[in-house]
C-alpha cells in the first residue's frame, strides 16, 4: 500500500532545506535579537520569517492540516494537539546558538496524526545534515541509515543534556544536581550542543547514548523523538513513564537499560505543560 504521508514527508524535507538556506544566509548578516519571556529567552527576525515561510508552504499544499509553531504560539496561537494531521515546527532550534553564531542550529519539523508521530525531519543546517525518521521505515542522515549505539553499560556512555533558559536558582540547582549525579556514576562524559533536535539526532547516530531535558517544548522534540525510535532507541518520560509530547520533559536513549539508569539520577522540577489552558 502506498505511504499516505510520503508526500507530506517529502514536502517537510524540501521546506526544511529551504529554511536552512535562509538561516545560513542570515548567519552572514546582522542579527536582530529580541527577548520573549526573559532576557535569556531569545527570538530573532529569522525565527519569525522562517516559521512564516514553512507555514505558508504547508498551508498551500496541505490546507486542512493543523500547525503548531514556536513563534505562532509565542504570538498567542493555541498549542493543543488534536486528532487532526498536525505539523509541529521549530523554525530555528538553537536560537541562542544562532544569535552567537555557535555553529549548531536546526530546523525541526515533526508530523503527528491522531496524536501519534508519523515522521520527523531535523535539518542541522550549518553542518548540512538532514536527519529523517518515518514510522516503521527507519531513520536516516543524508540518506544513510542510522542505528543507535549498542552500549548497555552506563559507565561506557556519553549523556547529553542542556541547561535550558530557566534561571530560577532552585531549578538551576536541580539541573546541576542531576548532572553531578550522572557525571559521577561515572559516565564517559556529558555534552550538549544547544539544540534539542540535534541532541536527539546525535542519539540516533550512536555517537552518544542518551539525551534528557526538562523545560523543552513540543516543537523542540517532536521530530527528534521519532528519529531516535526509528534508529532503534527509546523515548520515555524523565521519571520512566511513557513519553508525553506536551509534557515539556523528554528522555531518549539507545535502549531501556541506559534510560532506566539515567531516570534514577534525574531530579525533576515543575514545567508548565505546552497544552496547559
Ligand atoms: C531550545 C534549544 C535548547 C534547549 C531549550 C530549547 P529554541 O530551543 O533546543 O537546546 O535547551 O530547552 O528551548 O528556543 O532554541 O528553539
Amino acid at each position: 500500500m502506498a505511504d499516505p504521508w510520503q508526500a507530506a514527508m517529502d514536502h517537510a524535507v524540501a521546506v526544511a532545506r529551504k529554511a536552512g538556506e535562509v538561516i545560513r544566509e542570515a548567519l552572514q548578516s546582522d542579527i536582530n535579537i529580541m527577548c520573549k519571556s526573559s532576557s535569556v529567552d531569545l527570538v530573532t527576525k529569522t525565527d519569525q520569517q522562517v516559521e512564516q515561510l514553512i507555514f505558508a508552504s504547508i498551508r498551500e499544499k496541505f490546507p486542512t492540516h493543523s500547525l503548531i509553531g514556536e513563534e505562532s504560539v509565542a504570538a498567542g496561537q493555541p498549542c493543543v494537539l488534536t486528532d487532526s494531521p498536525t505539523w509541529i515546527i521549530d523554525p530555528v532550534d538553537g536560537t541562542t546558538n544562532f544569535v552567537h553564531r555557535f555553529p549548531f542550529v536546526a530546523v525541526s519539523i515533526g508530523f503527528v496524526v491522531k496524536k501519534e508521530p508519523e515522521f520527523g525531519v531535523v535539518y542541522s543546517c550549518v553542518e548540512d545534515k538532514m536527519y529523517t525518521g518515518r514510522k516503521g521505515k527507519g531513520a536516516y542522515c543524508n540518506g544513510l541509515p542510522l542505528q543507535v549505539s549498542d552500549q548497555t553499560d552506563i559507565k561506557q556512555s556519553i549523556v547529553i543534556t542542556e541547561l535550558g533558559s530557566n534561571r530560577d536558582p532552585e531549578v538551576v540547582d536541580k539541573i546541576f544536581s542531576s548532572m553531578r549525579k550522572i557525571l559521577c556514576i561515572p559516565v564517559h562524559g556529558l555534552r550538549g550542543v544547544g539544540t534539542a533536535a540535534t541532541n536527539m539526532s546525535l542519539v540516533a547516530t550512536g555517537a552518544v547514548e542518551a539525551y534528557y531535558e526538562i523545560g523543552v517544548h513540543c516543537w523542540d522534540i517532536a521530530a527528534g523523538a521519532i528519529i531516535v525510535t526509528e534508529a532503534g532507541g527509546v523515548a520515555i518520560d524523565v521519571e520512566g513513564g511513557p513519553f508525553d509530547l506536551m509534557s515539556r520533559r523528554v528522555l531518549v536513549a539507545n535502549n531501556k537499560t541506559i534510560a532506566a539508569r539515567i531516570v534514577k539520577e534525574i531530579d525533576t522540577f515543575p514545567a508548565r505543560r505546552d497544552d496547559a489552558p
